[in-house]
């Protein structure tokens, strides 16, 4: 009999396809409704191999009444979605698709740099809602980009992409991380900094670590108290890295100049939320890796995960520690 797969979200026809070469597959069909727990609960009970993507919380709960899964594939480089400890402790592989969605990331986050700093949102709604009169010399001013300091918290994959753009636009660039890196320092011309002190000299601040017990909150009123007064905030790594109460404090009172944020910590956020209300804040709906082509290129690494672990194949993106791959193609 051939190994079933349940699939979280409707996804392109041709990764669907690959996955129908080995296995049986059912899939929620909706693509923009999340699927209900009920009937993850339900689903997950029925397969070896589920395919989900960061919107859905996989537990320890809907984990232990998982009895014939073998693997989580998550369609994301993030996995804090996932209880991998517990996945581990049930022999549960758990896989996510880092790299191809890098550069990608990258880009968006260069963007989001560039339309907070030169308030682009702001200035496209004025100009279509009839308010443009002349130019002046004030009007719509925003923050240099070129010359700037950029401090990044984090300097794994896709910080060292956003640190290449960064060059390309002239920004001197410190970084602060949980491993220091002298070759990277050496080769982009970068200076490693305790994160007191990147916080203190850095006019853009920009999260790109991991979300975990560790980097909950690591940013919040003391370390924006740091913060230079002209200083913005990007974050397009998880909302949760940064206390959002203390985002919206500390743009209010001026202690900060504005923020750029394509991540909350609850997804997707309220639009009565105060970040909204907030005329320096750009806001983006999570799309950091939103290309046609990267998307494609995670959906099909997602698949080829779950395919390698069920078909008892060697996979470089298994993420428990010390797995064994143990299954069989049978
Ligand atoms: P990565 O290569 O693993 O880089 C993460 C970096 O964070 C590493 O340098 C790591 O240090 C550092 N780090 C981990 N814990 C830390 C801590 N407590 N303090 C300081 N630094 C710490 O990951 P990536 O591929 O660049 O992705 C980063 C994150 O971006 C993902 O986890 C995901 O949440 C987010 N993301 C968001 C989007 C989006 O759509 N907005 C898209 C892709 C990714 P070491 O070098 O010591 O490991
Ligand atoms: C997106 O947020 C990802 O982690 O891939």
């Amino acid at each position: 009999m051939k190994k079933r797969i349940y699939i979280t979200r409707k996804i392109p026809g041709e990764i669907k396809s690959l996955l129908e070469q080995d296995f049986t597959v059912d899939m929620w069909h909706e693509e923009h409704i999340p699927i209900p727990k009920n009937i993850l609960k339900e689903k997950i009970t029925q397969c070896d191999g589920l395919f989900c993507l960061l919107t859905e919380e996989i537990d320890a709960k809907l984990i232990e009444h998982a009895k014939s899964l073998k693997v989580i594939s998550n369609m994301a480089v993030g996995f804090n979605n996932i209880d991998v400890e517990t996945a581990t402790k049930y022999g549960i592989a758990v896989t996510n698709t880092p790299g191809v969605l890098t550069e990608t990331t990258a880009d968006l986050t260069f963007a989001l740099l560039m339309a907070t700093a030169r308030r682009i949102p702001e200035a496209e709604q004025y100009l279509r809602s009839g308010k443009w009169e002349t130019w002046s010399p004030m009007l719509l001013t925003g923050q240099d980009i070129w010359g700037a300091t950029l401090g990044l918290i984090g300097l794994g994959r896709i910080g060292t992409a956003v640190v290449k753009r960064a060059k390309g636009f002239g920004m001197n660039v410190m970084y602060t991380s949980r491993t220091q890196k002298p070759e990277v320092e050496e080769q982009l011309d970068i200076t490693y900094k305790r994160l007191e002190d990147l916080l203190q000299q850095s006019d853009f601040i920009c999260v790109m670590t991991p979300y975990t017990k560790e980097t909950e909150n690591l940013i919040s009123t003391e370390q924006f108290n740091l913060m230079k007064k002209n200083a913005i905030l990007i974050n397009t790594a998880r909302g949760g890295i940064v206390n959002e109460q203390a985002l919206v404090e500390a743009i209010q009172t001026k202690k900060i100049w504005g923020a750029g944020l394509d991540v909350f910590a609850s997804e997707p956020i309220s639009k009565d939320d105060r970040l909204l209300q907030l005329p320096n804040v750009v806001t983006l709906p999570h799309i950091g890796s939103a290309s046609i082509q990267t998307r494609m290129r995670m959906a099909k690494l997602a698949a080829e995960n779950i395919k390698k672990v069920l078909l008892g194949e060697d996979c470089d993106y298994i993420l428990n520690p010390d797995f064994k791959n143990g299954a069989t193609s049978t």
